[in-house]
């Protein structure tokens, strides 16, 4: 367990960040695992459910449900969107791993889905797990005003799609050998491929608790400097972590040649920037004092983590 200070927030009162991510994760846990039982055909349920629940940091629907409450919103109310969040999250690893793109064998331990169930299960698992998460959040949310509800399913089509993460992954790939791409563009790939989802996760909860304008834009300006740290950190994992600390192989983005943070500028100043990132982050949380204290610490975890 580590006891971790949040100092901005002048608060000196210690919070166990172990226990509070050990917590979320075990409720998440259960809501994903009830969220999709074996239907007809089995094979695809299977498929679904075998990434689904193949365990994960649960980092996305943990900012949710960390940014509702924040806000004085129920973790009941927010569930339903942190768990389509995760079930999106899923499908980008699914698709993220194919042949066709990063071509990957192993994820969260294990071999990946079109190992196990074949390349045309492996692409209607991540199909399924997308529109399923729309369908789950417009069936599921309960108690509050359904325009926050639209609002929700509009941030989550946006952060998904050709303007966010798909658009992201086309520029990956399309970077993918070129040594000569400027930091402005491997920023906007990082920023789309990965932070933007990020960005959902936090401005869902916050729309799902009735946030004003000015919390919308704390909170963006808080998810967009930990959404592009958390890709560099991801960068720089996967040149300094081993392939069992990462659950998956490590060194796969100099050996597909990936426009990455370390290959730009190095290891020693990409982790240089992404804790400048997680800094801002902080800051701009600091109007909300000791009630950011979740939020603060899942910005140090980011720069921290080792897997
Ligand atoms: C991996 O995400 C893919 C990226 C966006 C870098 P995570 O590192 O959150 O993966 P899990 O969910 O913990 O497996
Ligand atoms: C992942 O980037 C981005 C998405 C899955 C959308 P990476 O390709 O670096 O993720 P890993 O390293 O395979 O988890
Ligand atoms: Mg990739
Ligand atoms: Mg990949
Ligand atoms: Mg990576």
């Amino acid at each position: 367990m580590i006891p971790l200070e949040v100092k901005p927030t002048g608060n000196t009162e210690q919070f166990n960040l172990q226990q509070y991510l050990h917590q979320k994760k075990e409720k998440i846990e259960k809501a994903l695992d009830a969220s999709l039982p074996i239907g007809e055909p089995a094979k695809i349920y299977e498929a679904m459910r075998y990434s689904l629940l193949a365990g994960g940091k649960r980092l996305r629907p943990i900012l949710c449900l960390a940014t509702a409450e924040l806000l004085g919103q129920t973790e009941e109310v927010a569930m339903p969107t942190a768990i389509a969040l995760e079930m999106i999250h899923t499908m980008s690893l699914i698709h993220d791993d194919l042949p066709a793109m990063d071509n990957d064998d192993y994820r969260r331990g294990r071999l990946t889905n079109h190992k196990v169930y074949g390349e045309d299960i492996a692409i209607l698992a991540g199909d399924g797990l997308l529109a399923y998460s729309f369908e789950y959040v417009a069936k599921n949310t309960t108690g509050v005003p359904p325009e926050r509800v639209v609002k929700v399913l509009a941030i989550l089509g946006e952060a998904v799609g050709a303007k966010g993460l798909v658009g992201g992954q086309v520029l990956d790939l399309e970077y993918e050998g070129k040594p000569d791409i400027t930091a402005e563009m491997l920023t906007s790939i990082h920023r789309r491929k990965t932070g933007a989802l990020l960005e959902a996760c936090v401005s869902c909860g916050a729309v799902l608790a009735g946030a004003q304008p000015e919390d919308l834009q704390r909170l963006s300006g808080y998810a967009q400097n930990i959404g592009l740290a958390f890709q560099i950190v991801d960068d720089i994992l996967d040149v300094t972590a081993t392939s069992e600390e990462l659950g998956k192989t490590a060194g796969k983005d100099v050996s597909a040649q990936k426009a990455t943070y370390p290959r730009l500028w190095g290891v020693e100043v990409s982790r240089q920037k992404a804790r400048e990132l997680v800094d801002a982050a902080i800051q701009q949380l600091s109007f909300y004092g000791e009630k950011a204290i979740p939020l603060c610490a899942i910005a140090e975890y980011i720069v921290s983590r080792k897997n």
